[in-house]
């Protein structure tokens, strides 16, 4: 078999597990990646706005500034300067984030998930995930936690839910992958996994939820099951 994007009609196994985008997803961090950027382009005088920031959802540090100079040529030691800066600003926000921080529906939906015995994962580009599920409190609950020092190859290539499915035993056609992020979404369907897509950016999903509110898990997977 050719490698590149597995083709959606192959044949779908049933769901063993679920993996998590983080940012997004569990929590809004988004928020303060974009509030940690934003304090960077202000000091350096580069122009960004909320809406450039929807576009870095799911992307690496390096890959978001990358997108952040909009073609601005920056020499290595000012690149890692500035990414240091960033995780400098975004570190500090992370006090912020207690078990309360989880976002709508996202509790019901893990405690169902584990009542069923599916496993559970993380798959997120941030390397400060492991810290903000320790805020959390969701350390326990989860069976395998792939951050961003799990690939070398970022979303959206699908190295990164690959290596969390691995872990976790099953194959990409028995899990489910939760994204906020175009490149998440992309990343986990060239994978060969369903996706559940959650807010304005994850339209291209193959189920589309406006928050994990509704409809409960069961429904969830009856509809990815019919699609
Ligand atoms: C992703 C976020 O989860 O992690 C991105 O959606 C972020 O916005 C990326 O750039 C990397 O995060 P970190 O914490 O390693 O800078
Ligand atoms: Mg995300």
């Amino acid at each position: 078999m050719m490698c590149g994007a597995v083709p959606m009609g192959a044949i779908m196994d049933a769901v063993r597990g679920l993996i998590f985008d983080l940012d997004g997803v569990i929590t809004d961090t988004a928020e303060y990646h974009y509030l940690a950027w934003k304090q960077v382009a202000d000091e350096e005088g580069l122009p960004f706005t909320r809406e450039d920031n929807e576009a870095l959802r799911g992307l690496s540090r390096r890959e978001s500034l990358l997108r952040l100079l909009k073609g601005r040529s920056v020499d290595e030691a000012t690149l890692q300067i500035w990414m240091a800066h960033k995780n400098t600003y975004y570190l500090a926000y992370l006090d912020e984030i207690s078990p309360a921080s989880l976002l709508p529906g996202v509790a019901v939906l893990l405690e169902d998930a584990k009542r069923a015995g599916l496993k559970l994962g993380i798959g997120s580009s941030s390397k400060n995930a492991q810290q903000v599920i320790q805020h959390l409190g969701l350390k326990a609950l989860f069976d395998v936690i792939g951050d961003g020092y799990c690939v070398v190859n970022a979303k959206p290539a699908p190295d990164l839910f690959l290596w969390v499915a691995g872990a976790l035993g099953i194959f990409p056609t028995q899990a489910v992958v939760f994204e906020d992020a175009e490149a998440g979404v992309e990343a986990a369907q060239r994978g060969g996994f369903r996706t559940v897509g959650i807010g304005a950016a994850a339209q291209r999903a193959t189920l589309w939820l406006p928050s994990l509110q509704a409809p409960p898990l069961a429904e969830m997977l009856q509809r990815l099951a019919t699609v």
